[in-house]
């Protein structure tokens, strides 16, 4: 029988770390990071203070979109090694004390999924009903606007069954129907595979994707493109639309209450959804909440609202107090990179980018209500990587070049090594070339840097351990500023309370903030910040400087 058991929290304190299999250590010569590589690199990722690693996916795959098209759920692709292999990591990830979160992506398959070959063979076997199969319009056309987020119609024809199917993403990443029961079922089976084989948790994909409205409605136009990326939102038409239709569905919230169901039989796992919406800070509130039948659903919603380029003081402001007055008890987990968009260093940056700045966006990203998640490379402040349009990989990127580059720049190997060839990461030439701008943040020269970025990270993230009021404390937002954003944390245990106020100089003007007496530096040295001192109840912040003040 199963055990049901709620869940100890190491996630609500945790501090995760994102990796990309294919770029983070190749040992077996073939140009492509793989699961052993990982394993041998654990040890960094212990050292720097992390608690926890998300995989993106390493399953088998046709690797059309790098592995976020499934053609099994249960395997591991060769290229990345063998389920042994796997076994091999968690043990070791464990042994240092660091939880394992694998990547379920089960909104869509590959094409060259078994379920899919099926459905597609005829319109009338027993998988036939297990895609989002339309007929045409009267017209010929799609069955309605839908657009897919890589370009185009969401639909496509299929000349087989001479009806279009649906697919958010590629083509070749049909969308499975979780309106039919049986296409749940085998979903969650598929999940319970791998909390068996002992992860502690995931992070699902598209998790606001998987229904979609069964009477097919066509979603209504914005007149403009949405958000305040043009790089992405106006090359982009998918951004021109109002997504009430394609995604969000009533329906989701229940099938996330299953999945979560499934993951209270296992002990001390959690699941981070991806929830990509026009208002994400309130679908974050949705999906951490309670379900349709009262039923807990994910445990932390990932958000989106700090990969943007936006980081001055008046728009953070705006970004925690709506935060504060939506959120309740969700829990949402903050990143400031990921494989999906241009490495921080550059989109806060810019062409120089200020080690000082980097510094503060840590020292925010590790102090905020939620779960920090880093991305590998960060730590290091690894700049976008410019990669040659003849070296793209990126489908994304070859669509919408030039305007969108796509997400190689993100995506380079890591650099462990400044002496190796390719910077360490492995002996053959990499799948995309090591960015020359990164040969000098390499891990073994910063390891020998007592003031480096990476050293700064270490303790920073060490220090953070024992400040319970920064696991799991409150969050109060003090007035808005236009350069200064500040905070309080506070968590009280056992009768003692503890107080942390963080305050913040983000811009690159020496600013002042009114500090009434009697708090004091938090850490020694004020964390690595740039400095600042306490003048006349003032606190004097030099550009991009911070300061973290317990009472
Ligand atoms: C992943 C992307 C992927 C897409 C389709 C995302 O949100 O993070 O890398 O291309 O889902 O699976």
């Amino acid at each position: 029988m199963a055990i049901k058991a709620p869940n100890n929290g190491w996630w609500r304190g945790g501090v995760i770390y994102q990796i990309y299999p294919r770029s983070y250590q190749d040992t077996n010569a073939d140009g492509i990071g793989d699961l052993p590589g990982i394993t041998q690199r654990l040890d960094h990722i212990a050292a720097l203070g992390a608690d926890g690693i998300w995989l993106s996916p390493f399953f088998k795959s046709p690797m059309k979109d790098f592995g976020y098209d499934v053609s099994d759920y249960r395997d591991v692709d060769p290229m990345f090694g063998t389920l042994n292999d796997f076994k091999t990591l968690v043990a070791r990830a464990h042994s240092l004390g660091l939880r394992v979160m694998i990547d379920q992506v089960l909104s869509h398959t590959a094409d060259q999924h078994p379920w899919f070959v099926e459905s597609r063979s005829s319109r009338t076997n027993p998988k036939a009903d297990w895609y989002v199969w339309a007929d045409a319009k009267d017209d010929g056309n799609p069955p309605n606007n839908w657009l897919s987020i890589f370009g185009g119609s969401a639909w496509q024809w299929d000349t087989g069954r001479l009806q279009y199917y649906m697919h958010n993403f590629l083509t070749s990443q049909p969308d499975l129907n979780f309106h039919n029961p049986e296409v749940q079922q085998a979903v969650l089976d598929d999940v319970r595979f791998w909390l068996e084989l002992g992860v502690d948790g995931y992070r699902l994909d598209t998790a606001n994707f998987y229904c979609h409205d069964r009477q097919l409605r066509s979603n209504p136009g914005r007149g403009q493109p949405d958000g305040e990326d043009p790089a992405v939102n106006a090359t982009n038409p998918y951004g021109w639309q109002r997504h009430l239709y394609d995604k969000s569905q009533p329906e989701n919230l229940v099938f996330l209450q299953r999945l979560r169901a499934l993951l209270d039989e296992y002990p001390n796992t959690a699941m981070v959804g991806e929830i990509g919406d026009d208002d994400g800070l309130a679908r974050m509130a949705e999906y951490t909440g309670l379900g349709p039948d009262n039923q807990p659903m994910l445990h932390m919603a990932y958000c989106f609202d700090l990969l943007g380029t936006k980081k001055d003081a008046t728009f953070l402001h705006a970004l925690f107090s709506r935060f504060l007055s939506v959120v309740g008890d969700g829990w949402p987990c903050w990143a400031l990179s990921n494989h999906d968009c241009a490495r921080l260093a550059t989109r806060w940056g810019g062409t120089d980018p200020d080690g000082r700045l980097l510094r503060l966006a840590a020292a925010m990203q590790m102090t905020l209500r939620g779960t920090p998640c880093i991305y590998q490379g960060d730590e290091l402040g690894l700049p976008e990587a410019d990669v040659a349009f003849e070296d793209l990989q990126d489908p994304y990127g070859i669509t919408m070049w030039p305007s969108f580059k796509g997400r190689d720049g993100c995506r380079t190997p890591m650099p462990w090594s400044q002496a190796e060839p390719h910077a360490g990461f492995g002996p053959a030439k990499p799948w995309l070339p090591v960015s020359p701008a990164h040969v000098p943040l390499a891990v073994d020269l910063q390891q020998a840097a007592p003031d480096s970025l990476l050293a700064f990270y270490t303790q920073l993230l060490h220090w953070r351990r024992d400040q319970h009021a920064l696991l799991h404390g409150d969050m109060t937002l003090q007035t808005s500023h236009p350069q200064v954003l500040a905070y309080e944390r506070s968590h009280t245990i056992g009768g003692h309370t503890q107080r942390l106020a963080c305050v913040f100089n983000f811009s690159a003007q020496p600013a002042t903030w009114p500090m009434p007496t009697g708090w004091v530096q938090a850490s020694a040295h004020n964390l690595g910040l740039a400095s600042a001192t306490v003048q006349d109840q003032h606190l004097v912040l030099q550009p991009w400087g911070g300061w973290v003040a317990s009472l």
